[in-house]
């Protein structure tokens, strides 16, 4: 069993630049398939998401070059529609939007349940809306998702929830439909408007991402030939921004739309934290003296505090002074690793989508392991804070979404070390 081994106490400092966004690159890399000839993408996260959508573009039929482990190319000229079986799919997430490429490009579908990080219940009811929308019949049955269509027409769709993946996945199947498709309570996530600035460089009709309403104008094909850089992870950003504050330390990230980190910002400045922002929007730094103050907060869609950093801000919250209130927006269940966050001292009480947090002085090391990828990020940072050793198991989670994530917290000062056993 793999497992990350960490000496704690050891304040981070110095400088970390931000890779690729993964949930714009797992996007991104589905909806390239729908080119009809080559695309090149660059600041391409290294992590094993990405090697799973490259996997299962191969399988499509794509032929994927790597200039660099950041940058690729992938000719989809002959791409066909063939089955995705359940067996890759269900290794992570946005394998369904494959759904929407091989919907959009060929009128069907065959395609695996997704899998990803388990938050509770996670339907798809809504992507299945927005496919029927546009004149797909759609069927799951053993694990399978079957859309099949004579003929799509564009149409409008009204989102019952805000979805990022609804929102992606319609957009991407509607590129190529004649007719106008419009997406209304649309989510309005960096990397939403990342997948249609993409998709808009390669030849499609996109407005209004970066709103609730996006509207798409279907075209014949999309021309390719054209360079793409991915968008910088706003969590990646606000994970080193909560290490930088839980250990006392000094960090500048660089690589960075600190626009996009405005309301994790927001929150470490109301709990004492000094962030300063370059004047050129692309570098942030995060420094801390003393122990953060008391902080509510709710996750909820972007602009709202995003759910990707609640277990990174629970490990803060659990060292602030006084007692906090952090509850979840947007998943029914997003408070597994409280538990693991409780073996190394914290005092968590959840009710409900709210966990109650009373700080203490200081965590005390001890195994734990990661049930999801940015809980593995948070009990990293709790390893780091925590007096004596922390092995963080489970750490397969981690790679899923994090490039190098030992290496870069060492280069800061971190003693941590990966050990495969
Ligand atoms: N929902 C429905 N029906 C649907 C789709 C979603 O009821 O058809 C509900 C979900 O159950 C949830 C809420 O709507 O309660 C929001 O889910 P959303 O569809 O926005 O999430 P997602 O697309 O499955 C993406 C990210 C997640 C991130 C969420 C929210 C990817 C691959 N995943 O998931 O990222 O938490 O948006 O921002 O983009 C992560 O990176 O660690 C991660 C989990």
């Amino acid at each position: 069993m793999n497992k990350f081994l960490i000496k704690g106490q050891t304040p981070l400092r110095g400088t970390v630049s931000v890779n690729g966004a993964k949930n714009a690159a797992v996007a991104i890399l589905p909806a390239a398939a729908l080119i009809n000839g080559k695309c090149r993408i660059e600041n391409l996260p290294n992590i094993s998401d990405i090697s799973r959508c490259c996997e299962i573009l191969e399988l499509l039929g794509a032929k994927i070059t790597f200039i660099t482990p950041h940058e690729i190319e992938i000719d989809c000229t002959n791409v066909e529609e063939k089955e995705i079986p359940v067996d890759i799919t269900r290794k992570f997430r946005a394998s369904y939007y494959f759904i929407g490429t091989l919907l959009g490009r060929f009128g069907r579908a065959s395609v695996g349940f997704p899998g990803g990080c388990n938050f509770g219940s996670r339907p798809i009811d809504q992507h299945i809306k927005g496919f029927e929308a546009l004149g797909a019949k759609v069927n799951c049955e053993s694990g399978m998702i079957y859309a099949n269509s004579e003929e799509m027409t564009g149409n409008s769709v009204y989102l019952d929830v805000v979805s990022v993946g609804a929102t992606i996945n319609i957009m991407i199947a509607a590129v190529l439909v004649p007719g106008i498709t419009t997406i209304e309570n649309a989510a309005k996530e960096p990397h939403i408007v990342d997948l249609a600035n993409f998709l808009n460089t390669m030849g499609a009709n996109i407005k209004g991402a970066g709103t609730d309403v996006i509207k798409i104008t279907g075209v014949t094909e999309l021309r390719g030939n054209a360079t793409y850089s991915i968008v910088p992870d706003q969590i990646e950003a606000g994970t080193f921004m909560i290490a930088a504050a839980a250990s006392k330390g000094d960090i500048v990230i660089t690589n960075c739309i600190t626009k996009h980190l405005d309301p994790i910002s927001a929150k470490l400045i109301e709990m004492g934290i000094n962030v300063e922002e370059s004047e050129d929007g692309d570098k942030i730094r995060v420094y801390a003296d003393n122990r953060p103050s008391k902080a509510n907060i709710k996750t909820l869609p972007y602009p709202g505090f995003p759910t990707d950093m609640q277990p990174q801000m629970a490990v803060l919250l659990s060292l602030a002074n006084g007692t906090s209130y952090l509850t979840e927006g947007v998943y029914d269940s997003r408070f597994q690793y409280t538990e693991e966050l409780k073996k190394l001292g914290a005092i968590i009480r959840v009710e409900g989508k709210t966990a109650c947090i009373e700080g203490v002085e200081s965590l005390s090391g001890c195994p734990v392991t990661a049930t999801d990828l940015r809980a593995g990020a948070a009990l990293i940072i709790a390893g780091i804070c925590a007096e004596g050793e922390t092995e963080v198991y489970g750490i397969e989670h981690v790679d899923r979404g994090y490039e190098r994530i030992a290496e870069r917290f060492k280069e800061l000062g971190a003693d941590i070390t990966r050990i495969s056993e």
